[in-house]
């Protein structure tokens, strides 16, 4: 648990945005594909009735443009008015460099700012927006355009029923700027524990085992997933990080008007609603849609929840997100508090 800050200035969310490839793989397209699945157990052990697949040739980058063009049009900004550009994935287009942030920069006509990736998996969208607050509270930047994106299908074993029915790949993004006291992020809370790491991994193709015909043979360059053990350490964790975080605000759950939480299990969602004593209208659930997207599930959730209208001014939202590493965080939000002009 991170000590409590001194807040200069107020960061909050002041654009949202989105972007989905356009095809769509169903529990039964898995089925036809000849995988010994059903659409029922996908259903009852995820929620996942569907997800959306970048094409050939589509990669991450491609998606977190879109998404990101659409917060700026949902700020009212133009490209020109952002001056830091963050981006969380653990997909980026090329392994070493240039970072999808640097495509961000470039392919949304941005400035010359900095511009950088956060890679903390599913968790990525967590820590990328609290890494944005500290730029505003300080004041090093005014626009920060945060973008969770990633495109996890490229690197699941599509013969592997256990782990590639569960993710899907899209982008989310937001704009932090300065906004009124009182409103914006709140409090947040990062975590991580590296000694948990091979439960959630991807053992080849990195520096420790570069990429070689060997690799292609033993599929080490897939995700590999103890799925049991991811799901026990997920639940002990999830809880402690929002009461965390609801403390250095002396807030509690009954405090909370909305959660957007990480989409990767229905079951792990529903155990987090129900601690938290949440009514289902509480909670953005869109699993059932899109699966698992990594670190763009927590913005792709809030663009779409803030569109609907149940996310509104004053709103306390509270957002949690886990992943691999293994890391776990969450932020508390006020909603609104947007200064004109
Ligand atoms: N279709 C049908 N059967 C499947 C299957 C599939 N797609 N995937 C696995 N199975 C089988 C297993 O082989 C196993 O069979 P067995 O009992 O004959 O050995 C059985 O179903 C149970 O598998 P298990 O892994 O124990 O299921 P589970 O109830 O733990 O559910 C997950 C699996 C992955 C849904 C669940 O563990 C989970 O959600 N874990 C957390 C994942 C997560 O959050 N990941 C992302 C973090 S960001």
């Amino acid at each position: 648990m991170q000590n409590k800050q001194t807040i200069l200035k107020s960061a909050g969310i002041i654009g949202v945005g989105k972007a989905l490839p356009d095809k769509i793989v169903t529990n039964e397209d898995f089925v036809k594909l000849g995988l010994d699945t059903s659409d029922k157990w996908i259903t009852e052990r995820t929620g996942i009735k569907e997800r959306r697949i970048a094409e050939p040739g589509m990669g991450t980058a491609d998606l977190a443009v879109k998404a990101g063009q659409a917060a700026l049009d949902n700020a009212g900004l133009t490209p020109q008015e952002i001056d830091l550009v963050i981006v969380a994935t653990t997909t980026p287009d090329y392994p070493l460099f240039p970072s999808t942030a640097c495509l961000v920069q470039d392919r949304l006509g941005i400035k010359k700012v900095g511009a950088f990736d956060v890679s903390a998996a599913c968790t990525g969208f967590n820590y990328a927006l609290t890494t944005a607050a500290q730029f505003i509270g300080t004041g090093f930047a005014k626009n920060i355009l945060v973008i969770g994106a990633d495109c996890l299908s490229k690197y699941v074993d599509w013969t592997d029923r256990s782990v590639c029915i569960l993710f899907g790949d899209g982008a989310g993004a937001v704009v932090v700027s300065e906004v009124s006291e009182g409103y914006g992020i709140l409090a947040s809370d990062l975590n991580a524990n590296g000694a948990e790491g091979d439960i959630l991994i991807t053992k080849g193709g990195g520096s420790k085992k570069p990429f070689s015909a060997e690799m292609l043979k033993d599929k080490s360059h897939f995700v590999f997933m103890n799925g049991k053990a991811l799901y026990k350490v997920v639940i002990n964790s999830i809880i402690p990080t929002i009461e965390n975080t609801l403390k250095k605000v002396n807030l509690t759950s009954k405090d909370i008007d909305y959660m957007v939480p990480h989409q990767a299990n229905l079951r792990i969602i529903e155990y987090a609603r129900k601690k938290l004593g949440l009514k289902k209208d509480q909670v953005y659930i869109n699993i059932q849609k899109y699966g698992n997207t990594s670190s763009a599930s927590i913005p792709i959730a809030l663009a779409e929840a803030v569109s609907l209208g149940k996310i509104k001014e004053d709103s306390l939202l509270l957002s949690v997100g886990f992943g691999g590493g293994f890391t776990w965080a969450s932020n508390i939000i006020r909603w609104g508090g947007i200064k004109k002009g």
